[in-house]
C-alpha cells in the first residue's frame, strides 16, 4: 500500500472538555490545523496542560471532538484499518504487572493475530530494539524500574511494525543513557520510512531528532516550524577552531570589531553534560561486561 503523504491532518480540531457547570468547560484543544507527512519526526510541544495528550488522543479516535475533523493515514481518526498500522506509547504505561516482558508481548503479538513463529521472533527483536536489559525480560513486570518499564511499553507500541508511531513522553523515566537510547531509536525508525509523532517537555529531544514541530499554549498553536528555521539565528556568525594563540584571537576579535561587527565576543564552547555522563555509564558497562 502506498503511504499517503500526510500521515496526519486536523482541520480546525477543538475539544472542549464537558465540566459539570457551564463554567466548569475546559476549552482543551481550539482549532488546531496540524500537518505532519510521512517519514517525518513531527514534535508536540507545550506546558502542562495545553492540549498535547488531548491531541493524541483525539488522532488516535479515543475521544470525539467537539468540532472540526482529524485524518490520520487518509483515513478517518479512530478507523480501524488505520489502528493496525499504528504504534501507540501512552503517557503512563498500562502493563499487567504479574506478566514478565516476554509474556506481555506475546499477549499483545496475539492480539495483531501473529502466529507463534512471528511472536518469538519479534517479542525479542523489539526488545533488544529498546534495550531491555536480557536479564530482567523474564521476571514480572511489578518488579522493574521506571525506565525498564517504559521500555516495553514502547516494544509494545512497535509490535506490529506500524507505518506511524504517537509516543506521548516517551523518554519520562528515564536515565540520560537511556534517553539518548531512545532518541537514536526514533532516528533508526525515520530512516525505515516511519512517521513519528512525539509529545515531550525535553527539549533537548525535540532539538536532537525533530523535523517540525508545534508548541502549543493554553490549546492554542503558538509557534510552528521546521526546527532548522526556529532555532536558526541569522543574525550571528561562529567559527570554531582549535590552537588559535591568544595573539590571533586578539587580532581576529580587533578585525571583527573595526569591520562594524556588534556583541563580539569569544565563547568556550563546553561538552554537553549528556556526553559526559553516556562515556562514564559506557565505560562502567564496559568493565562489567569484561568481569564478566
Ligand atoms: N477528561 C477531562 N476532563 C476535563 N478536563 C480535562 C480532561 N482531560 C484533560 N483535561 C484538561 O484539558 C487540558 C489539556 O490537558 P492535556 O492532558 O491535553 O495536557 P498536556 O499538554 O498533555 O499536559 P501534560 O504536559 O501535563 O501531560 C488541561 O487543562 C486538563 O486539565
Ligand atoms: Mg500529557
Amino acid at each position: 500500500m502506498v503511504a499517503p503523504a500526510q500521515a496526519i491532518q486536523t482541520r480546525q480540531l477543538t475539544k472542549i472538555y464537558p465540566g459539570f457547570w457551564k463554567s466548569q468547560k475546559v476549552p482543551a484543544l481550539l482549532q488546531l490545523n496540524l500537518q505532519v507527512q510521512s517519514g517525518e519526526i513531527f514534535g508536540l510541544l507545550g506546558p502542562n496542560g495545553s492540549g498535547k495528550t488531548t491531541t493524541i488522543k483525539l488522532l488516535l479516535g479515543l475521544i470525539n471532538p467537539t468540532a472540526g475533523e482529524a485524518q490520520v493515514m487518509g483515513r478517518p481518526a479512530g478507523d480501524q484499518e488505520t489502528r493496525r498500522r499504528l504504534g501507540y506509547l501512552p503517557e503512563e504505561s498500562y502493563l499487567y504487572r504479574f506478566l514478565n516482558a516476554r509474556q506481555t508481548l506475546d499477549f499483545y503479538g496475539r492480539l495483531f493475530n501473529m502466529n507463534r513463529v512471528q511472536r518469538r521472533r519479534a517479542v525479542d527483536y523489539y526488545l533488544d530494539f529498546v534495550g531491555l536489559d536480557p536479564a530482567v525480560r523474564g521476571r514480572r513486570i511489578g518488579t522493574y524500574s521506571k525506565g525498564q518499564t517504559r521500555r516495553v511499553a514502547l516494544a509494545q507500541a512497535l509490535l506490529n511494525n506500524p507505518d506511524l508511531i504517537i509516543m506521548d513522553e516517551p523518554t519520562s523515566g528515564l536515565d540520560p543513557v537511556g534517553i539518548l537510547e531512545i532518541k537514536n531509536m526514533i532516528l533508526r525508525l525515520k530512516q525505515a520510512g516511519k512517521t513519528v509523532l512525539l509529545s515531550t517537555h525535553q527539549l533537548a529531544d525535540v532539538e536532537d531528532v525533530c523535523d517540525r514541530l508545534v508548541i502549543l499554549y493554553r490549546g492554542r498553536v503558538e509557534m510552528s516550524g521546521a526546527l532548522s528555521d526556529l532555532l536558526e539565528r541569522r543574525d550571528v556568525f561562529q567559527l570554531e577552531a582549535r590552537q588559535v594563540s591568544p595573539q590571533l584571537q586578539e587580532r581576529l576579535v580587533a578585525l571583527t570589531r573595526e569591520s562594524g561587527a556588534t556583541d563580539v565576543q569569544i565563547i568556550r564552547p563546553r561538552a554537553r553534560l549528556e556526553d559526559l555522563f553516556k562515556r562514564l555509564v559506557d565505560a562502567k558497562r564496559q568493565t562489567e561486561r569484561a568481569g564478566k
